[in-house]
């Protein structure tokens, strides 16, 4: 980083404080991005600035909304922005999960464009950009984390022109029509547009995206240096395909080796002698109905499978203020239901649903014991799942099916299974070629998975993105 100074923001925040019996607790990222960061923030000192999400986040904080985390040995600043129950309504249950979140998933019929979910959108950009702009100084280096603040570059440069931006967008970008569908197309890439860099899991999304910065009057695309020149600057656009902190991963499966929860799991759900498993927030775009269909018509197409193959679904509940959400999860659960009535029997049961909190060793276990992972969203911009399910497998080697339509597949797909969510039968006929791939092709396929998931792990994402940043920063250094 050299003498940067690091300012990252996101939505969500990595340490909130709660109240629970009158006593103030501290919870800590469970997983995903923030949990991944954590370190790198404490290694480097600096800010992140987040959303106060935690009902007594503020009762900590001094009075620009700062607290020195992590709280026993504080090495950098957490910089809350506290949002009223109407903004987060409209900025992140609106427009971020109801606008943006479809079109990138190209699923445009599920928008919905209300103009106070965009207002919000703008006040809560807003109130981030303050707060960063607050933080920074000519030497900071602003990381900006996905689709919740596409307008804050923007509003960042309006109070320092000079400061380093980058963004990491961790979603799909989609084609120029789908994000045509949304009536901010332009406001949208004006803002992303005054980051100096712009990071995307897939070369297609950097594609994509440099197509729709073409559209836009008066921007020059040039594909040579892939960057786009716009008011007077120039925005790099480059892939950074995320990982997972894949050594630990293994480490949790490896420790996780007490094979009495594994046997009382068993016990307890009936479950047949082979396991498949899927991991996911319930989310339309995860495409679990789409995967219950083709289990229900694998055991439909091979009954020898009944009795011996249950399907694990560990769900978590998302976003359930937003009607399409509430649907997914009511639908799943009723689907589910009646594919148990339908095949079930007395000592063996299709399809476990676990929706209930479930502790990180428990998680290692099925991540370990099971033998086929089935990653199979509509859309996914990468997908974090198939790579714990890979770093995961310390034991016998399991099979990982995926989706053609994930970024993982662009690293993954060659070794994994591919399924197409929506081809029921093709997807029943890959859920038997998985459960039936010879010992040594299991091994061999899941040996260069792992060989991927390692040395591409949330560690190499990081430093790829801070050396294009010192590129970049070199070559306006000759410019000058
Ligand atoms: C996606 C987004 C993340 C988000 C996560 C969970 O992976 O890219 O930014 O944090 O979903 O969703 P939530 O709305 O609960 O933060």
């Amino acid at each position: 980083l050299g003498d940067d100074e690091l300012v990252v923001a996101s939505n969500r925040q990595p340490y909130s404080h709660e109240r629970e019996d009158g006593e103030i607790v501290v919870n800590r990222p469970a997983g995903g991005l923030t949990s991944a960061l954590d370190p790198v923030v404490q290694s480097a000192g600096g800010t992140w600035v987040a959303w106060a999400s935690g009902d007594a986040d503020h009762d900590v904080t001094d009075a620009d909304g700062r607290v020195g985390v992590p709280p026993e040995d504080p090495a950098y600043d957490l910089r809350r922005v506290s949002l009223s129950d109407e903004q987060v309504e409209g900025y992140y249950y609106g427009y971020s999960n109801q606008v943006l979140w479809p079109i990138c998933h190209i699923d445009p019929s599920k928008m919905n464009a209300r103009a106070d979910f965009w207002e919000h959108y703008r006040d809560a950009n807003r109130a981030f950009a303050d707060a960063i702009a607050d933080e920074t100084n000519d030497n900071s280096l602003v990381w900006l984390q996905d689709y919740h603040l596409a307008l804050a570059p923007r509003m960042i440069r309006e109070t320092n022109s000079d400061v380093f931006c980058m963004q990491f967008w961790h979603i799909t970008w989609p084609s120029w029509d789908a994000l045509q569908t949304c009536p901010q197309y332009e406001q949208l890439l004006d803002g992303l547009l005054a980051n100096d860099l712009v990071g995307f899991h897939t070369r297609q999304y950097c594609q994509n995206f440099l197509d729709c910065a073409a559209m836009l009057p008066d921007t020059r695309v040039d594909r040579a240096t892939r960057s786009v020149v716009y008011k007077g600057r120039r925005t790099f656009v480059r892939p950074f395909p995320l990982g997972i902190d894949a050594t630990n991963r293994r480490h949790l499966a490896l420790s996780s080796a007490d094979t009495r929860f594994w046997n009382e799991f068993r016990d307890e759900h009936d479950i047949g002698d082979t396991v498949a498993l899927g991991v996911e927030r319930l989310d339309y775009t995860k495409g679990i109905p789409e995967r219950l269909a083709a289990l229900e018509h694998f055991w439909e197409t091979r009954p020898e499978w009944q009795g011996e193959l249950t399907y694990v679904q560990k769900a978590s509940e998302s976003r359930t203020q937003i009607p399409e959400y509430q649907a997914i999860q009511d639908f799943v659960e009723s689907e589910i239901e009646r594919i148990n009535d339908r095949f079930g029997t007395d000592d063996w049961t299709p399809i476990v649903y676990l929706n209930e909190y479930l502790s990180k060793d428990g998680l290692a276990t099925l991540y370990r014991e099971a033998d086929l992972g089935i990653v199979s969203p509509r859309r996914d911009g990468m997908n974090l799942v198939a790579k714990e399910f890979v770093a995961s497998q310390v034991d016998d080697p399991g099979v990982l099916l995926l989706s053609e339509l994930t970024g993982a597949h662009d690293e993954l797909g060659d070794e994994s299974i591919s399924v197409h969510p929506h081809d029921t039968p093709g997807f029943a006929d890959a859920i038997e070629t998985a459960l039936t791939l010879p010992e040594t092709e299991r091994a061999r396929r899941m040996n260069d998975l792992e060989r991927l998931v390692h040395s591409n792990d949330v560690y190499a994402w990081i430093t790829k993105q801070f050396r294009t940043v010192e590129s970049i920063q070199h070559g306006r250094d000759v410019a000058k």
